[in-house]
């Protein structure tokens, strides 16, 4: 041995080393949970292909977000199912439709005491599924989409909501968003621009989720998982049209993109660790084919190494109490 005397595993000798050697730390404030919540529905029902989460009525809804806060999570990205879509995905832009009013029941439950997030996008509204509206030839129209995107925003702030996040992919989004939010008098609303979104099948348990009826796909928004570049143009145009935090996703897939945007922007980044991220974990764990808790922080402990400051998954109020526990 040439180097005798230089052994990296002095630094592993003892749990006390190491955890003093770390290099990446989870914190839960940097854990967003994500929740969804079904128009009127009495009692929450679970989502099979995600194991543990569930479509919330209005009440557990409230209580599930108390628990997080509890908990120490960051923040909630919240999701809403109508009871009835249709073409243009009306459910999303009236002020009484389900994501608005569940917006006003948690920040009346937990006011500023976490950040409140919602989604915005047409996709959990419409019959067809699509994040925009359709043209004649069921193209999705990025201009007609964009109108309804900014009443929707504003619908979502007036509910009380701290921070929109565009996850539609269509041109322009955040600019049109920001424009008709400072218009509004909402000038303080957060945007976290979905800015890098990959057309991906890890999205598959999601679509359960939200009752998706999407037949087909969005290759023609969503970008192709074969590309990096394309984020950081994508980022960059977000960011220049007045995005506050931008997010990468799916997140484990996608580590290298996290990476580059992480390298090349001074916003906060954040990563979705999405529904077959999880989902696929939790099957392998039911099998008992790997540890699941050990995998759980293994993989969040990834994303965030990889640059993401902020993370959002399914396991964010078990995860921040692992952590509570452990510091
Ligand atoms: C769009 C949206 C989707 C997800 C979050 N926001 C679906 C899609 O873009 O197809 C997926 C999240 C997940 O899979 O956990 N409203």
């Amino acid at each position: 041995m040439s180097f005798p005397n230089i052994r990296p595993r002095r630094l592993r000798t003892s749990a006390a080393m190491r955890r003093m050697v770390s290099e990446t730390r989870l914190h839960p404030a940097e854990l967003v949970l994500p929740l969804f919540v079904k128009e009127g529905l009495a009692e929450p029902r679970p989502v099979s292909s995600l194991p543990g989460v569930v479509q919330h009525s209005r009440e557990s809804l409230r209580k599930a977000v108390a628990e997080a806060a509890q908990a120490g999570v960051g923040g909630v990205m919240l999701f809403g199912i109508p009871e009835r879509k249709d073409a243009t995905g009306s459910g999303g832009t009236d002020p009484a439709g389900i994501l608005n009013v569940a917006i006003r029941d948690v920040v009346g439950e937990v006011g500023d005491s976490l950040v409140v997030m919602s989604d915005l996008c047409l996709d959990e509204f419409t019959s067809h599924g699509h994040c925009g509206l359709l043209r004649e030839d069921g193209v999705v129209d990025n201009d007609a989409t964009l109108a309804a995107y900014a009443r929707m925003a504003v619908a979502q702030a007036a509910a009380g909501v701290h921070v929109v996040g565009p996850s539609g992919m269509m041109d322009g989004q955040v600019g049109v968003v920001r424009q008709a939010l400072d218009e509004a008098g909402y000038t303080d609303v957060t945007i976290l621009a979905y800015a890098a979104k990959y057309a991906s099948a890890f999205y598959g348990p999601f679509r359960e989720a939200v009752e998706s009826s999407l037949d087909g796909d969005r290759r023609s928004y969503q970008q192709d998982p074969a590309n990096v570049r394309e984020s950081l143009r994508e980022v960059a145009l977000d960011v220049a049209e007045g995005a506050d935090m931008v997010m990468v996703k799916p997140a484990l897939a996608y580590l290298d993109v996290i990476s580059a945007v992480r390298a090349s922007f001074d916003v906060p980044v954040a990563a979705y660790q999405v529904s077959g991220e999880y989902a696929m974990v939790e099957a392998a764990a039911a099998n008992g084919w790997i540890d699941r808790e050990r995998i759980m922080m293994e993989t969040l402990h990834s994303i965030r190494r990889a640059g993401a400051q902020v993370i959002l998954t399914y396991w964010a109020a078990e995860a921040a109490r692992r952590l509570r526990a452990e510091y």
